[in-house]
């Protein structure tokens, strides 16, 4: 992530909203200016207004804030809402019959949903929940490809109060396995396998393997039939979907749940080995969504809006699941490879499904950039308004491909930065408003308060000048907790200034007109194609194997995914001979392969006879990432126990 910080510093280029857009646009300068002063006035009463006005209670709050136990924050902790009917129920009396799930699957099935579908396919499936024993609070492991079914089930959950934790179904079998466990989840979720990159994905299989060590917490397994394959059913544990809602009533009331209400735990990579079950609520974070698909999106009733996200991501629960139902949308749901049949299908399904506002990952834009313009030339893109980003930083280059090849320079780009705790997007531009900048995320939302400070919690006010990415006051849609564990919240977002602000563990610069520029982590988090791995938990893995004795991970730049993972390795046994053994490197890809999943395999592994460490014996990172880059090794290297090893380390030997 740090590869495009010199090419970002001279970028300096402003893209006015282009004039079409603007004119139409939901919030022009004099009401964003109003929201800037409202959110700057007061804070609480800002956000009370917004709640009252864009959700359906229950039972209305009267207390806006609860910070008595800071920083364990509580929003409209009085009032009571489910937030299954803000998604669905409150849209059936003016929308009951516009769509709200357009699917297509990667071998080219499509179908489409109305709300009064969805309602439906929600109530039953939460009769079915019910019937199994799941009640509220109970936690629901879900294992699913990215189908239309995935929503149903974690909109099934919200609706009777179950706190459902999605797994990505990239996911290996033993990280499926500890977040079942760590969660102590009850039921679990999965398919019969999903179709991706023209392959079938053995979801199954994989949570077969997953609850033969898990566990006694988990009873159930509910079995989606996607393909035409056959998998083996334990009977009394595994049912079937479609005997899951055998016989269920097509109504399922509600249950009015408190704001506070754990809505799902998402678990993503610290700077530990141990992923962190990551809780959201249930009204301040649907807030969150609902404010930035008006703010950010600028979603209107005819959109038909696609975030490429999978639901395994906060992405795909935010910007799918949650914000664009309840607002009542059109949201896209593709299932397979953005390459499947060829790296036309993005545009492909644009032009079919007349796709307005279109979310994806810089990854992904780099990656399809990379097959030439002549491929999108062929689709027609004409549908689209407005075009938006998230995960990483985007190069400068990658931006303006997607500004000119694909948004034909008519659509602003909203180049979104949060973060899983976040809930919702924080720092980015209101398209209508906002002059953007390649790279730049541009400024803080409205109520968003967002700053730069350095390592003594002073705002830096000079511009350029790097520093920690902060934020000041709470705000609905932040992070409850992690499950199960009080003081590693404390300590991973809040100690470091004593608990008066959250520590978003990025860096961060403004350049003199306020704009942010994020330059990368500062913990031990790499961005492997917009998703966040600890170099802990790769190096875990590859320890685990039984021919390693030590390993150290760190990133380094890719063209296309970002940050690629880069391992030295140690092994039991002596180093290979010139440093290079396939058939070993092959095997240790696979190894972190399974206990994570696909996205951890490293990249390159390096065979060291030891690796370098300081006096006090920590690993040498930077050194590590220096040669990983490929860069000369500035640094001092004369503390080094064995420098010899350099030149293991470097390949030259
Ligand atoms: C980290 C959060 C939020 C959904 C996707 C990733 C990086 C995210 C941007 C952006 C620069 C970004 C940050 C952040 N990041 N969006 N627009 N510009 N960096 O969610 O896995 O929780 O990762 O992704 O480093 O801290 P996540």
């Amino acid at each position: 992530m740090t590869q495009n910080i010199d090419s970002v510093l001279q970028e300096n280029r402003l893209f006015p909203p282009p004039a079409d857009f603007a004119s139409h646009a939901s919030i022009d300068e004099t009401k964003l200016q109003a929201l800037y002063q409202q959110a700057e006035d007061d804070h609480e009463g800002f956000w009370a207004k917004l709640a009252h006005e864009e959700l359906s209670w229950n039972r209305p709050f009267s207390k806006t804030l609860n910070s008595d136990n800071a920083p364990h924050y509580r929003w409209f902790e009085d009032g009571e809402l489910n937030v299954s009917y803000n998604c669905v129920d409150r849209h059936l009396a003016d929308k009951a019959d516009k769509t709200a799930i357009i699917f297509e699957g990667e071998q080219g099935d499509t179908r489409h949903i109305t709300y009064a579908e969805l309602h439906r396919e929600i109530c039953r499936f939460a009769n079915g929940l019910k019937r199994e024993g799941v009640e509220c609070g109970d936690r629901v492991v879900i294992y699913m490809p990215m189908v239309p079914e995935a929503i149903i089930a974690m909109q099934a959950c919200a609706r009777i109060g179950a706190i459902h934790s999605v797994v990505f179904g990239g996911f290996s079998a033993e990280a499926l396995k500890d977040r079942i466990d760590d969660a102590g989840a009850k039921l679990l979720i999965t398919a019969d396998g999903g179709h991706r990159g023209g392959k079938l994905i053995e979801l199954k299989a994989a949570a077969d393997k997953a609850l033969d060590s898990c566990g006694d917490s988990l009873r159930k397994v509910i079995v989606l039939k996607r393909s035409a394959h056959d998998v083996a059913m334990k009977a009394g544990r595994d049912i079937w979907w479609s005997d899951a809602i055998a016989g269920v009533s097509d109504e399922c009331a509600p249950l009015s749940v408190n704001a506070e209400h754990p809505l799902f735990l998402l678990y993503t990579s610290g700077s530990t080995g141990k992923p962190k079950g990551i809780q959201h609520s249930s009204a301040g974070y649907l807030l969150g969504t609902v404010m930035t698909m008006k703010w950010v999106f600028d979603h209107r009733p005819d959109d038909i809006y696609w975030c490429t996200a999978d639901v395994g991501w906060i992405t795909g629960h935010s910007y799918v699941a949650y914000g664009p139902l309840a607002v009542g949308g059109t949201i896209m749901v593709y299932e397979g490879a953005p390459t499947v049949p060829d790296t036309g299908r993005f545009w492909k399904l644009c032009e079919a499904h007349k796709v307005t506002i279109f979310y994806t990952a810089p990854t992904a834009i780099r990656a399809l950039m990379k097959s030439g313009d002549e491929v999108p030339s062929r689709y027609d893109l004409s549908s689209i308004r407005l075009l938006g980003t998230v995960g990483e930083p985007i190069n400068p280059e990658a931006w303006m491909w997607y500004h000119e090849v694909i948004g034909k320079e008519r659509c602003p780009i909203v180049d979104t930065w949060w973060q899983t705790e976040t809930g919702a997007n924080m720092i980015a531009p209101v398209p209508g408003v906002i002059a953007t900048k390649p790279g730049s995320c541009t400024r803080p939302l409205p109520g968003m308060a967002l700053d730069v400070v350095d390592t003594e919690g002073n705002s830096i006010t000079t511009p350029d000048k790097g520093g920690l990415l902060v934020i000041r006051k709470p705000w609905p849609s932040m992070l409850r907790g992690i499950w199960g564990d009080k003081a590693r919240y404390i300590e991973t977002y809040w100690s470091m200034f004593n608990n008066r602000f959250y520590v978003a563990g990025d860096s961060a610069r403004r350049d003199r007109d306020g704009y942010y520029w994020i330059m990368g982590r500062i913990d031990d988090v790499l961005n492997v194609s917009g998703h966040r791995l600890g170099t802990m938990e790769v190096e875990s893995a590859l320890v685990a194997h039984p021919a390693v004795v030590e390993a150290a991970v760190v990133g380094r730049p890719d063209d296309i995914k970002g940050e690629a993972i880069f391992a030295y390795v140690v092994l039991k046994g002596a180093r290979p001979q010139g440093g290079v053994d396939e058939a070993l490197t092959n095997e240790l890809r696979n190894w972190v392969g399974e206990q994570i999943g696909a996205i951890a395999k490293p990249s390159e592994i390096r065979y060291a006879d030891n690796l370098p460490k300081t006096r006090s014996g920590k690993i040498m990172r930077r050194l590590l990432r220096t040669i990983a880059s490929g860069e000369a090794i500035t640094q001092d290297t004369s503390t080094l126990e064995n420098e010899a090893i350099l030149l293991q380390l470097q390949g030259k030997e």
